[in-house]
C-alpha cells in the first residue's frame, strides 16, 4: 500500500490532477538530466556556454551543433511506462501535464494537453540579437515567414513559409530564415530569457485549480517553473511526489514516493485509479 487512507481517499476524489514533469520523468528514455551527479547534461557542459542567447549571439554554430547532437538522441527515444501511464489517465480525469522538458515525448505517448514551460527542441524559432537592432537604430518588422523581427530591408515578403517549415535541427550549418535571413535557433528557453507568458499563466491557472499536483522528476531548482508546486500547495492541492531522490517539494509533500517515474508511476495508476497498460482493469 503506497498510501494511507485519507491520502488514498483525496486522490481518488480528485477530479483535477496536474502532472508538473522535469528531466527524470525522461531518464529511463534514456535522455540525461541536467543536475543528477553521474551524467547531468550541466556536468558535463557549462549552459552559459550552450543555453543562453549571448552564447548564440557569440557562436551560433557551437549552440546549434550542441542542440541537434541532443535532438539527434532525442528524435530516437520513445515514451517510458512513466510518460504512458500519465497519458493513460487522461481518458479519465482531467489531467494536466505541465512540464519543464522540450523532448515532446508527453505527446507521443498521448497525453493531449501538455504546457511546455521551456518550449520545444523541434519548434524553431528565429533569434534576433536585440542589442544588434538598438545599435542599428533600424526600426525593426515583422518577418511574414519566421514571425520575428527582421530589420526591413532585409525581408522579403514573397519568402516563402513552407521552406521555412523544411528546416529542422540537425547537423549542419546554422540555418536562416529563407524570408528575412535572421538565423534560426533551437525553440527552447534559454537562461537569462524569459517564458513564454501564455504558457506560464495557463500554467498557473492549472496548478491553482487542481485537486491533486504530481511532481515527477525535477530537482526543482530552476525558476519561475518550481515554484508551481509550491503555488499549488498554498492553493490547498494534495502534493506527491515521485523522485528518487528528496527535494526541496519533499519536505511539504503529503507523500514521497520514492523511486524511478517508469517504476513508480504505472503503480501508482494502478493503485489509485485502477488504471493499468492494457486499460482499465
Ligand atoms: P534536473 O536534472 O535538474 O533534475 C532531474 C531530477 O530528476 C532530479 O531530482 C533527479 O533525482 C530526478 N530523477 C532522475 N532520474 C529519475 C527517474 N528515473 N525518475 C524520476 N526522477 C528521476 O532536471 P529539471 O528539474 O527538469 O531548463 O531541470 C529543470 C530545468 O533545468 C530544465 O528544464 C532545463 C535545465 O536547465 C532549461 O534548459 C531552460
Amino acid at each position: 500500500m503506497m498510501f494511507p487512507d485519507t491520502i488514498l481517499q483525496r486522490l481518488r476524489q480528485a477530479q483535477r490532477i496536474v502532472f508538473f514533469t522535469g528531466a527524470g520523468v525522461s531518464a529511463e528514455s534514456g535522455i540525461s538530466t541536467f543536475r543528477d551527479h553521474a551524467d547531468g547534461l550541466w556536468g558535463k557542459f557549462d549552459p552559459m556556454e550552450v543555453a543562453t542567447p549571448f552564447a548564440f549571439a557569440a557562436n551560433p554554430q557551437k549552440v546549434w551543433d550542441w542542440y541537434s547532437q541532443r535532438a539527434d538522441v532525442v528524435r530516437k527515444a520513445v515514451p517510458n511506462a512513466g510518460h504512458r501511464a500519465i497519458a493513460q489517465l487522461s481518458p479519465i480525469k482531467n489531467v494536466e501535464v505541465i512540464t519543464q522538458n522540450v523532448d515532446n515525448l508527453h505527446q507521443a505517448a498521448g497525453s493531449p494537453s501538455v504546457l511546455e514551460l521551456h518550449g520545444n527542441l523541434f519548434r524553431l524559432k528565429p533569434f534576433f540579437d536585440k542589442e544588434e537592432l538598438s545599435e542599428g537604430g533600424r526600426t525593426p518588422i515583422i518577418c511574414p515567414a519566421c514571425g520575428g523581427l527582421a530589420a526591413s530591408d532585409m525581408v522579403d515578403a514573397f519568402g516563402c513559409k513552407d521552406d521555412l517549415q523544411g528546416i529542422e535541427l540537425v547537423a549542419g550549418p546554422v540555418p536562416r530564415c529563407p524570408c528575412c535571413n535572421t538565423l534560426m535557433r533551437p525553440g527552447v528557453v534559454w537562461f537569462y530569457e524569459t517564458l513564454d507568458n501564455s504558457v506560464l499563466d495557463a500554467a498557473e491557472a492549472s496548478v491553482i485549480e487542481c485537486d491533486v499536483l504530481i511532481c515527477v522528476g525535477s530537482s526543482l531548482e530552476v525558476q519561475p517553473a518550481a515554484s508551481l508546486p509550491f503555488l499549488a500547495k498554498q492553493n490547498g492541492s494534495l502534493i506527491v511526489e515521485v523522485n528518487p531522490q528528496p527535494t526541496s517539494l519533499s519536505e511539504i509533500a503529503d507523500a514521497t514516493l520514492v523511486g524511478s517515474a517508469a517504476e513508480v508511476l504505472p503503480l501508482l495508476m494502478r493503485e489509485v485509479w485502477g488504471v493499468t497498460e492494457g486499460g482499465m482493469p
